[in-house]
């Protein structure tokens, strides 16, 4: 049974195959609107989230499909020490296709090798988030027209962010990509990310805590949380939190068709002045991942408009 739990899951080929058909949705949506008829989405969600369990869900109904789950640990039967082994395997006894978010890296996994339906690793702790990957990626092409050959800033959390995680792993397997690591010391990206994704690849990269002196280089900046479950101690995360704010006027400096990302939820790290410049693009971002999912989870479905047309 096909699942996705690591972005490199998926082949370069079928990534773009993804993209493909994510675009061809938004440009027309009515073909798409009952390929998951009679499918049932779980969405089974320990850990909180507003983008990625809506997107999901929003995906499966414009597919003609329907959604059943949970939206917190406390509502499952986890409160009650069930293993997240058994909880998939009762989803699968319910659903077609399981979404799964969990605060302990790998439980996706976990879940993958006792499920009888596809299984979507919808944010496993500090480690992955494919799924947001595919909504960064194709965010990029649609704005940029290309995945290669630019440069990315990675600012923030890059420690325990997840979307950095994935979306590093994903782009290192593109032409031409330049990134820059942006990180107050106590947060640097992973030195096994470091080691085994970018230095293997021979990507080109550079690490500093200055983000206004980089700026002018970049053509996408990917902006990110201080993710505030992930600290053992409050006072770390307060002296942290605040490690970065970009504002319109930092702006200034930047490249005029910058791209500026954020995976979303935005605490301080982005200014509210900054939402009305052009180059602000987090909000399409959230857009992106609902058609991004709808053409995922066709293609863990095996279900294709043309199939329907022809039965
Ligand atoms: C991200 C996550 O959950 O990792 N959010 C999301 O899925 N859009 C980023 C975050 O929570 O900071």
């Amino acid at each position: 049974m096909r699942s996705l739990i690591n972005i490199l899951d998926l082949s370069v080929e079928e990534v773009d195959k993804l993209l493909d058909v994510a675009d061809d949705i938004i440009a027309n949506r009515e073909k798409y609107s009952e390929v998951c008829h009679g499918k049932k989405l779980a969405t089974l969600f320990f850990e909180p989230s507003t983008r990625t369990r809506l997107s999901f869900e929003a995906a499966m109904y414009e597919l003609g499909g329907n959604v059943l789950g949970f939206s917190a640990a406390a509502s499952s039967s986890a409160s009650k020490g069930e293993s997240v082994a058994d909880t998939t395997r009762m989803a699968c006894c319910y659903a077609d296709i399981i979404a799964m978010r969990h605060p302990k890296e790998g439980a996706p996994f976990v879940a993958s090798k006792v499920s009888s339906v596809p299984v979507v690793n919808a944010g496993d702790g500090g480690h992955n988030h494919p799924t947001q990957t595919l909504t960064d990626l194709l965010t990029i092409r649609r704005k940029k027209g290309r995945l290669n050959n630019f440069t990315i800033g990675f600012c923030g959390d890059l420690k325990f962010g997840r979307t950095v995680h994935s979306l590093i792993t994903a782009l290192a397997r593109y032409e031409g990509i330049k990134i820059v690591l942006i990180s107050p010391d106590e947060l640097k990206l992973p030195s096994y990310i470091k080691k085994d994704v970018i230095k293997n690849n021979g990507i080109e990269y550079v690490q500093t805590t200055d983000l206004e002196a980089v700026l002018p280089e970049l053509d996408v900046l990917y902006m990110t949380r201080v993710q505030q479950e992930r600290f053992f101690s409050e006072e770390e995360y307060i002296r942290l939190r605040d490690s970065y704010i970009l504002t319109r006027k930092k702006l200034d400096k930047a490249k005029e068709d910058l791209i500026i990302l954020h995976p979303l939820p935005r605490v301080n790290e982005i200014s509210t002045d900054v939402d009305d410049d052009p180059r602000a693009c987090y909000f399409e971002q959230a857009l992106c991942g609902k058609f991004v999912r709808m053409a995922l989870i066709m293609e863990l479905l095996g279900l294709h408009p043309e199939e329907k047309e022809s039965k």
